[in-house]
C-alpha cells in the first residue's frame, strides 16, 4: 500500500488552507483562490522547471513554520518555495511585498517601449496588468532604452525583443514540447536576448505555442499582426479532428471572419491543450471549425466587454467609421505601420532618452 502525502497546514493573507508536501506558496495560493494569488510572469504549470526569474511572485514568510516559528529574513519566490506545516505567509497582506513588487515592476518597464497602443498584446498582456496594478505613474529612468537588431524567426512568428521580459517561458515550451532545442537566451545580464541559434527559422510543427506562453507582446502571431484588437474579437471555444494535435482551440470571430486561432487557457491564463501550427496558422475558416460555445472570459479581461450578440459570432458589431462620417465611407484607410513606422528600428519609441512627451510625437 502507497503511503499517503502528509498535508501542511499554510495560511496566506488569512485564509488557511491544507495542502501536500511538496506543494508550492504560489500553487497553495492558487487553490486558495485569486484574490490571494500572487501574480507570476515566469512560472508556468503546464511545463517543468519554471519559475524563478522574474520575482513578481514574491512574498513575506511571517513564519516558517509550526516547528520554527521563525519568520524567513528575506521575500522569498513563491512559485519556488515549498510550504511548511503551520507556515504563515503574507501576499497583498505585507507591505514588504508589496512595496518589493512595484520594484520588479518598475524593473521589468525601464526597458520597455511604448508601444501598448500598437502592440497585439494589448488587451492580454500581463504586464499591462502588473503595471496597472503596481506600477508608478512616471518612471526614474533616464538613460537610453535597449534596442536590438531585428531578428527573423521565421513565416509565423514575430520577435520584438524590446518587449521581451526574460521569463524563459517560450524557451522551456521550446525545449519540453517540441523535443528539439530550438531558441534560447544568447549571452548574460543586460546583455541576454533571445535568439534562435544561427538564425535558424522556429519551424517546428509545436511552436506556434510560444505566441501563447509569452506573457507580454514579445512573441507575436503573423497571421493576426495588427489586424485587429482583442477587445473587438469574440472568442469561442471550438474543434477540429486534427491528426497532430487534440484540435481543441479557441477561435477569435470579429462578425463572420475569423481572425486568429489560439490554444485554449485555463483560469490561471495557461494553456489546457497544445495545438499544432496547422489549427494555429492554417485554418481560419469557419467550416475548418466545430463551433461548441461562446468561451468563458475572466471577468477582469476587457475582452469581456465585447459581449455576445445573437447568433454568436456571425451577427458583425457595428463599425464606428460610417456612424462617426455621418454614413459616409472613409475615402482612405491607412495602415498604421506606413504611417506611424513605429516599431521600424530607427523611429522605435524604446529609443526615446527618458519618457516620450508629446513633443515626441510632433512629425
Ligand atoms: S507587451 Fe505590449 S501591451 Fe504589454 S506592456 Fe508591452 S507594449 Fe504594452
Ligand atoms: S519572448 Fe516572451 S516568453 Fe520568451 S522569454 Fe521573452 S517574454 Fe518570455
Ligand atoms: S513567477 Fe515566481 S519568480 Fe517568476
Amino acid at each position: 500500500m502507497s503511503e499517503q502525502t502528509p498535508l501542511m497546514k499554510v495560511t496566506i493573507d488569512g485564509h488557511t488552507i491544507e495542502v501536500p508536501a511538496g506543494t508550492t506558496i504560489l500553487q497553495a495560493a492558487r487553490m486558495i483562490g485569486k484574490e490571494v494569488a500572487p501574480p507570476a510572469m515566469c512560472y508556468y504549470g503546464k511545463l517543468e522547471n519554471t519559475g524563478g526569474n522574474c520575482r513578481t511572485c514574491m512574498v513575506e514568510v511571517t513564519k516558517g513554520s509550526d516547528a520554527d516559528p521563525r519568520p524567513m529574513p528575506k521575500l522569498v519566490a513563491s512559485c519556488r518555495t515549498t510550504v511548511m506545516d503551520g507556515m504563515e505567509v503574507g501576499n497583498k497582506s505585507s507591505e514588504k511585498a508589496v512595496t518589493a513588487r512595484e520594484g520588479v515592476v518598475e524593473f521589468l518597464l525601464i526597458n520597455h517601449p511604448l508601444d501598448c497602443p500598437v502592440c497585439d498584446q494589448a488587451g492580454e498582456c500581463k504586464l499591462q496588468d502588473l503595471g496597472y496594478e503596481h506600477g508608478k505613474e512616471e518612471t526614474r529612468y533616464e538613460f537610453e532604452r535597449r534596442t536590438f537588431v531585428p531578428e527573423d524567426l521565421g513565416p509565423n512568428i514575430q520577435l520584438h525583443m524590446n518587449r521581451c521580459i526574460l521569463c524563459y517561458r517560450c524557451v522551456k515550451t521550446a525545449d519540453q514540447i517540441t523535443g528539439c532545442r530550438e531558441h534560447g537566451v544568447m549571452f548574460r545580464g543586460d546583455h541576454a536576448e533571445i535568439s534562435t541559434y544561427l538564425g535558424k527559422a522556429l519551424d517546428n510543427e509545436f511552436i506556434g505555442n510560444v505566441i501563447d506562453v509569452c506573457p507580454v507582446g514579445a512573441l507575436t502571431d503573423k497571421t493576426f499582426r495588427f489586424k485587429n484588437r482583442v477587445w473587438f474579437l469574440k472568442p469561442v471555444d471550438a474543434h477540429r479532428d486534427c491528426p497532430t494535435c487534440s484540435g481543441k482551440a479557441q477561435v477569435w470571430y470579429r462578425g463572420d471572419e475569423v481572425f486568429r486561432v489560439t490554444a485554449r487557457k485555463n483560469e490561471w491564463n495557461e494553456v489546457e491543450d497544445w495545438i499544432c501550427n496547422t489549427c494555429r496558422f492554417d485554418k481560419k475558416e469557419t467550416k475548418d471549425w466545430v463551433i461548441e460555445q461562446p468561451s468563458v472570459i475572466s471577468k477582469d479581461s476587457v475582452i469581456r466587454q465585447g459581449h455576445y450578440q445573437a447568433n454568436i459570432g456571425t451577427k458583425k458589431p457595428n463599425e464606428t467609421f460610417k456612424k462617426v462620417m455621418s454614413g459616409r465611407d472613409p475615402k482612405l484607410l491607412l495602415d498604421i505601420h506606413d504611417v506611424s513606422q513605429v516599431n521600424e528600428p530607427n523611429r522605435d519609441l524604446s529609443q526615446i532618452n527618458g519618457p516620450a512627451t508629446s513633443k515626441d510625437f510632433k512629425d
